[in-house]
Formats: C-alpha cells, sequence, structure tokens
C-alpha cells in the first residue's frame, strides 16, 4: 500500500481581498475546499465569481489574505509553493507558439521543465504524452494551424512533461464545439486517472457533468456548493443543471455560503443513504413531472421560492474523495508505472541554450518578422546614403587653394570657411542621422520582444523558468541583430561617403548606441503592461533623441547637462566626430555646433552603462510577476 500516492489538497477557510480597507473586496471569501486524488472536479459559477482567482491562489499567483493553502500535509503559505513539477496549469490563453510544430512545442517544454532526460528519453516520454492527448498523428504540424480543440489538447499536454500531482486548467473548453468540448472533458478525466492526479478545471459548461468526481459551485467568491455531480439538481432544487445559475441570483452569496456551511458536513461524510434516497427523491419527482406535462414541470421545479430543506449530517459519499475507494486509491495503481522522479527544473545555462534555440527557429520561420528586420538592415543605410549624395562632392573636394596674394588669400579663406560650414552640417547631420536610425532599429529590436508574450513568459516562469536565463537568451538573440545592423550601417555608409577615421572605432560607437537602445527598450518591454504600451513608450524616448541630444540645437546648460547622460544618441554622436579629430572635417563640425563633444572612451563608456542598466531593467520586470 502506497500512501503517499493519495494526493491531497487542502483550502482552509481562504479568503482572498482586495482594495484598501475602506473600499475592500472579497474575490474570496472563507473558501474551505478538500480534494484526495485522483479526482477530477469541475468549478462553475457566473462570469466574475471568481473562478480563476481561485486557481490562482491554489496555484501560489495569489496570496491568500486569510486562511490557507494545504498540500500532502504542508502548509503552502508558510513551507513554500508547490514545486514546479508537481503543478501543472493550463491558462485561459495558449502558451504554445504558432511558428513551432506539435513535437518541438512540447519537446521545448520538456528541456524547459525537466532535468536529467537525455535526448532519447525526451523523445519517448514526448511521443507517449502526445499520444496519450490524441494528437500523436499531427505531430510534425505547426500549432498555428491546429483547430481549437487540438490546440486544448496540445495545452494539457503542455502540462504533462513533468507528470504533476495537481492540474489546474482554466477554461480549456471554452469556445469549442460541443464535440470537442466533451472529448476535451473526457481526456481531463483519463489524465486524472492515468497521472494519479487532481484535475480542478474552471468551466462555464454544465455539460458533461458525469465526467466529473465532484463540482464546486462558486457564486461571488462564496462557495455555493461542492459535493458529487449528481447531488447538484437536488441541493439547488432544480431540474436541471442549467438552471443552477439563474437561481444563485435569487439569494445572496453569503446566504447561499451560509447555507453550504451549515450542510456541508453531509456531503463530506463517507457514505449517507439519506442524502443518497433523497436525490432519488428529487430525481424521481422531477421525472413523473417531466412524464405529465416537461415544460411546466421544468418550470415548476426550478421556480421553487424555498430553499429544500438540506438532510441531516449523517453520512454521504465523500465528494472530495479519490473517485475509488480508499484501499483502490492505496493500492498499487502506479506501483507498475515509473513515475519520473521529483525533478528540479534543469539549470540556468541548459534553459538559457534551450530558450536561444528556440527564438532562433522562430525568428527564422516568422517571415514577416524577418523580412522587416532585413528591409530596416539593408534600408536604412541607404536611406543615410541618399542624404549624402547632394554633399558628397562637396564632403570630398573639402580643401582651401593657396592664394597667389592676400586678396585671393582672404578670397580663398571665405570660399573655405562656407564650404566647411556647410560641410561640417552636412557630416554632423549624416553621423546623427545613422545614430538615429539605428536608435530606431533598436527599439524595434527590443520593445516587443518581451512585453508581446509575457503570458507565456509568466506561464513558464511558473512551471521553473529563470527570469535570468529568459533575459540573457533575449540578450544573446539581440546582440547578433544588432551586430548585423550596425556593421552593415557603418560599412556601407563609409564606403560611400568615405567619412574619415577608424573603421572599427566608428562601428563599434554605431554598435554600442544600437545596444544601448535595444537594451532599454528590452527592460522597457518587460516593465509595460502591454506590447502596444511599450512600442509607444519605446518610440517617445527616440523621438527625444534628437532634440536633446544638442546636435541640432544646443541646448540650455542646465537642460544639457540633467538630460546628457541619458540621451544615447548624444555619445555616440560624439564619439563619433572624435573618431575624426585629427582630420579636416573636424574643424568643420566644430565651427556648426555649439555642442561640446565627448571623448571616444567616455562614450563608449556611458553607451555600456546603457547597456547594463537596461538589462538590469528587463531582469528586475521579469522577475516581477505581471499575470494581467
Ligand atoms: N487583480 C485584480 N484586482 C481587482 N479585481 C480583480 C483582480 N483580479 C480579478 N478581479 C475581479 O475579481 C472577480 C473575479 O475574477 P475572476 O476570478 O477572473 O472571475 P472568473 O470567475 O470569471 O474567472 C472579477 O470581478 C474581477 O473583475
Ligand atoms: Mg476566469
Amino acid at each position: 500500500m502506497r500512501v503517499q500516492d493519495v494526493r491531497v489538497l487542502e483550502l482552509k477557510d481562504v479568503t482572498l481581498l482586495i482594495g484598501d480597507e475602506a473600499d475592500q473586496k472579497a474575490l474570496l471569501h472563507e473558501a474551505t475546499l478538500r480534494f484526495s486524488g485522483p479526482h477530477f472536479c469541475a468549478i462553475v459559477g457566473p462570469s466574475g465569481c471568481g473562478k480563476s482567482t481561485l486557481l490562482k491562489i491554489i496555484a501560489g499567483l495569489h496570496e491568500p489574505t486569510t486562511g490557507s493553502v494545504h498540500w500532502e500535509d504542508r502548509d503552502l503559505s508558510t513551507e513554500g509553493d508547490l514545486a514546479p513539477s508537481e503543478i501543472g496549469y493550463v491558462p485561459q490563453f495558449s502558451i504554445a507558439f504558432d511558428h513551432l510544430d506539435v513535437w518541438e512545442n512540447v519537446e521545448t517544454a520538456m528541456r524547459l521543465r525537466v532535468r536529467g532526460l537525455d535526448a532519447e528519453q525526451r523523445s519517448e516520454r514526448t511521443e507517449h504524452i502526445l499520444h496519450e492527448v490524441g494528437l500523436d498523428g499531427i505531430m510534425d504540424r505547426p500549432v498555428g494551424v491546429l483547430s481549437g480543440g487540438q490546440k486544448r489538447r496540445l495545452s494539457l499536454a503542455l502540462e504533462m512533461v513533468t507528470s504533476p500531482a495537481l492540474m489546474l486548467a482554466d477554461e480549456v473548453t471554452s469556445g469549442l464545439d460541443p464535440k470537442a468540448e466533451k472529448e476535451i472533458t473526457a481526456l481531463m478525466h483519463k489524465i486524472s486517472r492515468d497521472e494519479n492526479c487532481i484535475v480542478l478545471n474552471v468551466t462555464h459548461s454544465l455539460s458533461h457533468l458525469d465526467l466529473y468526481d465532484s463540482i464546486v459551485v462558486l457564486h461571488e467568491g462564496h462557495i455555493a456548493y461542492h459535493g458529487p455531480t449528481r447531488y447538484l439538481i437536488h441541493y439547488f432544487d432544480v431540474a436541471r443543471p442549467e438552471e443552477v445559475f439563474p437561481r444563485l441570483a435569487r439569494k445572496s452569496p453569503g446566504s447561499w455560503h451560509r447555507s453550504w456551511v451549515k450542510h456541508r458536513a453531509a456531503y463530506d461524510a463517507p457514505a449517507n443513504a439519506e442524502l443518497e434516497a433523497a436525490a432519488a427523491r428529487h430525481e424521481k419527482v422531477l421525472a413523473a413531472a417531466r412524464a405529465a406535462n416537461p415544460v411546466v414541470a421544468l418550470e415548476r421545479v426550478g421556480d421553487t421560492g424555498d430553499l429544500p430543506e438540506h438532510p441531516p449530517s449523517s453520512g454521504l459519499a465523500d465528494p472530495c474523495a479519490p473517485a475509488q475507494s480508499y484501499e483502490a486509491a492505496c493500492s498499487p495503481l502506479r506501483e507498475d508505472r515509473d513515475r519520473p522522479p521529483h525533478h528540479r527544473p534543469p539549470g540556468a545555462v541548459s534553459q538559457f541554450f534551450t530558450l536561444l534555440g528556440r527564438r532562433w527557429k522562430i525568428f527564422r520561420r516568422d517571415k514577416g518578422q524577418f523580412w522587416i528586420h532585413a528591409a530596416l538592415v539593408f534600408g536604412f543605410p541607404c536611406l543615410v546614403v541618399i542624404f549624402a549624395l547632394e554633399g558628397l562632392p562637396a564632403i570630398q573636394n573639402l580643401d582651401a587653394a593657396p592664394g597667389a596674394n592676400p586678396l585671393q588669400q582672404l578670397v580663398e579663406a571665405n570660399r573655405y570657411l562656407v564650404q566647411s560650414t556647410s560641410v561640417g552640417s552636412l557630416v554632423s547631420g549624416l553621423v546623427m542621422f545613422q545614430v538615429i536610425l539605428l536608435t530606431l532599429m533598436g527599439a524595434n529590436n527590443g520593445a516587443r520582444e518581451i512585453a508581446s508574450e509575457r503570458l507565456v513568459f509568466e506561464k513558464e516562469k511558473l512551471g521553473g523558468l529563470r527570469p535570468i536565463s529568459y533575459v540573457l537568451s533575449k540578450a544573446a538573440f539581440l546582440f547578433v541583430l544588432v551586430a548585423v545592423q550596425s556593421a552593415w550601417m557603418a560599412l556601407f555608409v563609409k564606403l560611400i561617403c568615405r567619412f574619415p577615421g577608424d573603421l572599427f572605432q566608428q562601428a563599434g560607437l554605431l554598435f554600442m548606441v544600437n545596444a544601448a537602445m535595444t537594451s532599454v527598450c528590452l527592460g522597457i518591454s518587460s516593465l509595460m503592461r502591454s506590447a502596444e504600451q511599450a512600442s509607444l513608450v519605446s518610440v517617445y524616448l527616440v523621438g527625444f533623441q534628437l532634440p536633446l541630444s544638442g546636435a541640432v540645437l544646443a541646448l540650455p546648460e542646465f537642460l544639457g547637462a540633467a538630460s546628457r547622460p541619458f540621451i544615447a544618441a548624444y555619445w555616440s554622436w560624439s564619439g563619433l566626430l572624435q573618431t575624426m579629430k585629427d582630420t579636416r572635417f573636424y574643424e568643420a563640425v566644430q565651427t556648426v555646433t555649439q555642442t561640446g563633444l565627448s571623448p571616444v572612451e567616455v562614450c563608449f563608456w556611458v553607451l555600456g552603462c546603457h547597456v547594463i542598466l537596461g538589462l538590469f531593467l528587463a531582469w528586475m520586470g521579469c522577475k516581477h510577476s505581471r499575470w494581467e
């Protein structure tokens, strides 16, 4: 007998309050529930009644204000949350990647969440899981083309990679046709048995109740019922399960709660012949009424004013008990099965490489994203050259011819001054143009990178993904983009415009401004609530680069001093012009700019600080939980 195989989840008087003292609201009110596995439970209730909140509390995403959640005698609030491998949480949104196929999604999830498997073991287990969920026939199909039902199967498969003892599913059957809904519900029932786990399924649907071992009815954060599904209509004195929700609306949540507290002991007891008989009587009355007049009968029964007298609290099948008897649950249910050992998530380095590999694969397959980047890499340098074309002869012929006499010398000096002013403006402008275009590319690189997949990341974090691996994988991926963008910009413009100065230093400064902006925008991406918000803030940041750099208009001294440290474009522009220090261009530029230029080394350092600051912000943002 393996007692440890009986998993028990218990909530004791769990309350979650939000708002300040003056305006407090209970999202969940004194919820007391108990489940022991294997068990399949439906959590139902009208929209906004707190179903997802209940799941999030169990998953450890919300800390209860009072009360406690226990797992196998462990108080989760004092002894730490469930290990990532113990819990499977299927959220309302898809966490599969459209550009990967079914196999790749499951295999990658396993790489990220399960430690110590070699390629063959991973492959075997992936095949086994896909067979279990009925996706083995379409393993190589991209997720983007799957049907709704197939996507839900995949969501469940992704959670099965760790063989969790507790599976929480939030509306996985919503929006499916009745056939697919039944299949997915049956699949969850099967998982609860095959994997010996507790599956709690939040659903709007009151169909297929026969597949569940118990049902929780929530009403505005209050538990109105938790018991076997077969007693549901009796408890609410209705003719069909669908009438439960309208019935709920007829009493206050508090009143339902008090009623349930009064009667729940009867539904908790292991066997209750009286309640069984009462339920049978209720069913008999309904059957007779339906036979007499189907329509009227249903209305009459569903319309009763007061609650029925509930039976005394003596004995009834435990709603939360394992679907089989205790002996059966403790018997060698899984004896012949090799449940994988209790895994810790894989190491940070392993997660880093898995994520980096996945990111590259998605980048290569996402044609839209790929071509936008290609267009920017090749289009932006061309834009710089187009603006340089007219001034190129002047740039290349900037020279003062010696004059034969003082008058000629004066004329020549005057011509040189006019020419150098125009060349100085052009060179300074072209350098700034390059810099601004690279900051724009930087914003495009970083702004959506985290924000656009934030919920997926949060879900993966719950499954054991480390924020540091995630941020560094983004940094490594973006490093390559930044390097290609900046190198081509530096080389192409240099070849055509033939600016003097050291190419490596110039390419380095262009790389650094792009990296700085990419990194800061990655930080913004991790701190903002949505990809749109992150893009908007990043675009504003680029917009402020030009006026606040002082390259076009000199800034008031106090403003320049205060803003300059944060304006990446200034440091790159300034450093680039400094690389031309020993040439005529430098003089020409100095005739037109009133803004002081900083030494190249300082520019590199400041831009390096921007990169580090951006990565730090990204890491901080990723550590912070952001489910909404
Ligand atoms: N972070 C939050 N702050 C304030 N209210 C919230 C928050 N999360 C959820 N709610 C509110 O709590 C109630 C329950 O939400 P939820 O659990 O998502 O409902 P549902 O039963 O539809 O899953 C809703 O009224 C919702 O607006
Ligand atoms: Mg919900």
